[in-house]
């Protein structure tokens, strides 16, 4: 069960976990992009998809998400938590609204998609949920007060639920995501002037994140490779820019 999975990362990660033998959930709002997604998830892996619109911010939502789901496949294994978006704000024009909204979205939601999920998982030979957190949760961005609180909430979400369910089996993992060119990404990023390729200039490797990069970490976070991994917040984000110390210039000359 993928939230957020009609579009970007989700809409990626729902292709590359059908690719693997998963047979997919997809929730979101907008009953758009959710079938087309499935469209074409069924038509590149022979996998089965399922579309339920969903509200994440809303606790009834997501319980008819979840029975929906296992009335459909009869089980629950994987519960990616996707949905979620920064609206990007000065802390000064944040009224109580706004910032609940920030929580609700990106915070909340994953309690609720989790909890409303556990039963079944539990029920599971290898249940795995897979939250999808920010850098911002981890460093901050400014504009992002409430974004960056949440997503940082995010993670240690993450880390008491594994200590709680993993004597069930039950493994919860995180990723911190750098900048990923998905649409709404670019969208945002350009109303501060920022395009994929400069928002590549900010990491070690030199180029943006897509959609596929975390992809792949969730099917590590669900499959064997990771069976003995959980409480975690594995950064992909191109790694590390250092303030100081040589230039690449130096760093890279001929003696
Ligand atoms: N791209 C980046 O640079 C980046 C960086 C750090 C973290 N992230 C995180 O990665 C996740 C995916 O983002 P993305 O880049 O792939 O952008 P995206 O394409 O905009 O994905 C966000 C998804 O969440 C869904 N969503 C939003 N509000 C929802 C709600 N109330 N209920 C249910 N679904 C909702 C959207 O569908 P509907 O609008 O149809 O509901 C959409 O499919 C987000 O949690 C985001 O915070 C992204």
């Amino acid at each position: 069960m993928i939230t957020g999975g009609g579009t970007g990362i989700g809409a990626r990660t729902a292709h590359l976990l059908a690719e693997h033998g998963a047979d997919v959930v997809l929730a979101g709002r907008k009953p758009g992009p959710l079938e087309e997604t499935a469209a074409s998830v069924v038509a590149t892996t022979g996998r089965q998809a399922i579309v339920v619109p969903t509200d994440v911010r809303k606790a009834d939502d997501v319980q008819e998400l979840v029975r929906r789901a296992v009335e459909h496949y009869g089980r629950l294994d994987i519960l990616v938590n996707n949905a979620g978006g920064a609206y990007m704000f000065p802390l000064k024009d944040t009224p109580p609204d706004r910032w609940a909204n920030a929580v609700d979205l990106n915070l909340t939601s994953a309690y609720l998609c989790s909890w409303a999920a556990l039963p079944h998982l539990l029920e599971s030979p290898a249940p795995a949920i897979v939250n999808i957190s920010s850098a911002a949760g981890v460093q901050g961005v400014k504009g992002g007060a409430a974004y960056s609180a949440a997503k940082a909430g995010l993670q240690m979400f993450t880390r008491v639920a594994a200590a709680e369910w993993g004597p069930r089996g039950v493994r919860c993992n995180a990723i911190a995501v750098g900048g990923v060119a998905s649409e709404g990404a670019v969208r945002s990023w350009a109303r501060f002037g920022e395009t994929p390729e400069t928002m590549g200039g900010h990491v070690a490797l030199r180029r943006v994140g897509y959609p596929a990069d975390i992809a792949q970490g969730v099917l590590f976070f669900v499959s064997p490779m990771s069976g003995w991994v959980s409480g975690q917040t594995l950064p992909i984000d191109g790694g590390p820019i250092l303030a100081g110390g040589m230039t690449d210039e130096a760093l890279w000359a001929e003696d």
